[in-house]
């Protein structure tokens, strides 16, 4: 089996798909179903440019790749060149002229991205002075200008596309084409980008599924390639234009599991995506120089009118809001973190200067969404951390923060749960900064541990032994999680993946809260996981014995030397970190047991019973 997570979704971007076609048939039904195949990638609105005898012919909509498929008017789509894309959005709402492919104003140029282009704004200003004009809100626009403005200079058409592909700064994956060509230009930098061979020509795309109908010979591109694709042939260079070798190989996947790559379940392809989609996250967001962090849309005195922070949010995203809040608590700023769907009942006082955080990973639970209105009502100042561009929630906030985590299809909540966390440590410090005039306590080593995060997180994923413990410990009678401050939340945040997906009893408790009830509970047949951040340690590791001394088997959670393993049952290692990320790491580790525990038992994972990944009812 090929191993997918390293090679072709690792790099920056998980989100959108991106298709192209060049061949000695009609493109049309390749890009179509190219893009069917990719909607895992994304989904919130889908376009095709096609290459025919009378220019460049561009449908695009807003939805699913279906309502593009019912717009299409087939017969004014036949040529042999084009490309396709299916969008998650990052800049500007799922609009029609949002979605891509997007092209210069004579239309001359037609271009797909995936990725983020980081100086977008000022190559749009510097555009606009040349006077080019923009139709959408996004960051692709700029590419297929920055073309057509070096081929009105003069240049070649592939120096033009090299010209404006070295102009970009941030992670992309392109792939362009122009009126009267027979030819597609692409680009790789921190997003995947796969070229499939056949009989009658060639794919690019952003990941082998989209093809795999026609095909299983692939090139993977490397950071840094450029393609130049004609029905016969196909070139490797670099940027600067020398040839590259690249090879082609044959993958074995079945076309039913191939969005899934080689995981059986989406949700453990999204545990295993983390270290992508946390890079997402954090990309352009650390200054290390200024040792701050670059929040868009929110700079240094964005919040020095407010005095108290509320967090509201439902399921995971409450645990990681409660993450949050004590990451500005520890800060000096006072907050509170409240379920939305309590938070009306028994709503603390809130008025202008208070910042409501909305927490919602879809953007669009009912629970949460109530809660913000209300929030509004007060006169609070509301902002929403989620992962949809345009979702409700987007719309109904006066501010909106990304998590770029890309879609998520897993009921359970998995990367979007790490990537909230890591923006919420970000924000610390913006409003730390804002209400304190400090910076968070420790912020030198949690920048520094943030810039090596993503691998961290693949650390974890290579050696962790969550498979042979939960397969251990499948079948006692209850399983207890348990932490203190940050590890708190992670301990709730462990204890509600495993009931939703194992569907045995498990709880998440404080773990000064263990005598005080619970440990009645406690038998040999209740294991105890305990969550170990480095903050309090002994205190967590006191409690935990007092299970252990009534018989509960201790799985500790914590670094290959931490005191705990020196008496726990079993051990499930995390690399050494600031507390505030050791929590995440932690929950790393903690899915993964999930994970394998509900896979022994044979449970529906990606669609638990009686559960649902966007609960749009109170
Ligand atoms: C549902 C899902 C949970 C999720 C919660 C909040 O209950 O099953 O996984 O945490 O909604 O969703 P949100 O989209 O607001 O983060």
């Amino acid at each position: 089996m090929y191993a997918l997570a390293s090679r072709a979704t690792r790099g920056v971007s998980l989100m959108c798909g991106i298709i192209g076609r060049v061949g000695r048939d009609d493109a049309i039904e390749s890009l179509v179903t190219g893009l069917e195949n990719l909607e895992y990638r994304g989904y919130d609105s889908a376009g095709v440019a096609i290459q025919n005898g009378a220019g460049i012919k561009v449908e695009k909509r807003s939805g699913k790749v279906t309502e593009l498929k019912h717009a299409l008017d087939y017969g004014s789509l036949d040529g042999e060149v084009g490309i396709g894309h299916t969008r998650w959005s990052t800049h500007g709402p799922p609009t029609d002229e949002n979605a891509h492919p997007h092209t210069d104003s004579t239309r001359d140029v037609a271009v797909v991205h995936n990725g983020i282009i980081e100086n977008y704004a000022s190559l749009k200003e510097s555009l606009r002075a040349a006077g080019h004009t923009f139709t959408s809100d996004t960051d692709t626009e700029v590419i297929p200008h920055l073309i057509q403005q070096y081929l009105d200079e003069g240049l070649e058409p592939e120096a033009a596309f090299r010209a404006a592909i070295e102009d970009l700064e941030g992670s992309y994956a392109v792939t362009a084409m122009l009126a009267g060509e027979h030819v597609l230009y692409a680009a790789r930098q921190g997003s995947p980008l796969v070229v499939g061979l056949d009989e009658d020509g060639f794919f690019l795309a952003s990941d082998v599924p989209a093809f795999l109908e026609y095909t299983d010979d692939v090139v993977y591109l490397e950071d840094g390639d450029v393609v130049v694709v004609r029905p016969d042939g196909i070139e490797f260079t670099d940027l600067a234009g020398n040839a590259i070798d690249r090879r082609p190989e044959t993958v074995e996947w079945d076309p039913e599991q191939a969005g899934k790559g080689e995981f059986d379940h989406f949700m453990h392809k999204e545990i295993h995506e983390q270290p992508t989609s946390l890079a997402q996250a954090l990309e352009g967001r650390l200054d290390h120089d200024a040792h701050d962090v670059t929040l868009e849309h929110f700079p240094p005195g964005t919040f020095t009118d407010i005095e108290r922070v509320q967090f509201i949010a439902c399921g995971t995203s409450y645990h990681a809001g409660l993450y949050g809040s004590i990451a500005m608590n520890n800060a000096g700023i006072p907050t509170t973190t409240h379920l939305a769907n309590e938070y009306e009942v028994s709503a603390p006082p809130a008025d202008e200067h208070t910042l409501v955080i909305a927490v919602t990973q879809s953007g669009e639970t009912a629970d949460t969404l109530s809660a913000m209105r209300h929030a509004r009502d007060q006169g609070a100042r509301v902002l929403t951390v989620t992962n949809v561009v345009g979702s409700t929630a987007t719309r109904v906030a006066d501010d909106v923060l990304l998590i770029r985590a890309g879609p998520e299809i897993g009921v359970a909540a998995t990367k979007t749960f790490s990537s909230q966390a890591v923006m919420l440590l970000l924000l610390a410090q913006r409003l730390s900064q804002d209400l304190t005039g400090a910076s968070l306590a420790n912020l030198e080593a949690l920048l520094a541990d943030l810039q090596s995060f993503p691998d961290a997180v693949e650390r974890v994923l290579e050696t962790t032994d969550g498979r042979r413990l939960a397969t251990q410990y499948l079948g006692c009678q209850s399983y207890f999680f348990i932490g203190r401050g940050l590890g708190f939340p992670v301990a709730l945040e462990g204890a509600l993946k495993f009931k939703e997906i194992t569907y045995e009893h498990a709880e998440g408790f404080a773990s000064g809260e263990l005598k005080h009830g619970p440990l009645a509970l406690v038998t040999p047949d209740t294991p105890v996981i305990a969550v170990f951040t480095g903050q309090e340690d002994t205190k967590v590791l006191n409690n935990a014995e007092e299970a252990q001394t009534r018989g509960a088997p201790l799985i500790a959670v914590c670094p290959e030397d931490h005191q705990a393993t020196t008496i726990a049952d079993a051990h499930l290692p995390i690399p050494d970190v600031t507390p505030e990320l050791a929590g995440l790491l932690a929950n790393v580790q903690l899915q993964l047991l999930s994970y394998h525990a509900a896979a022994g038992l044979e449970r529906a994972i990606d669609k638990p019973r009686n559960l649902a990944k966007s609960v749009t009812v109170q």
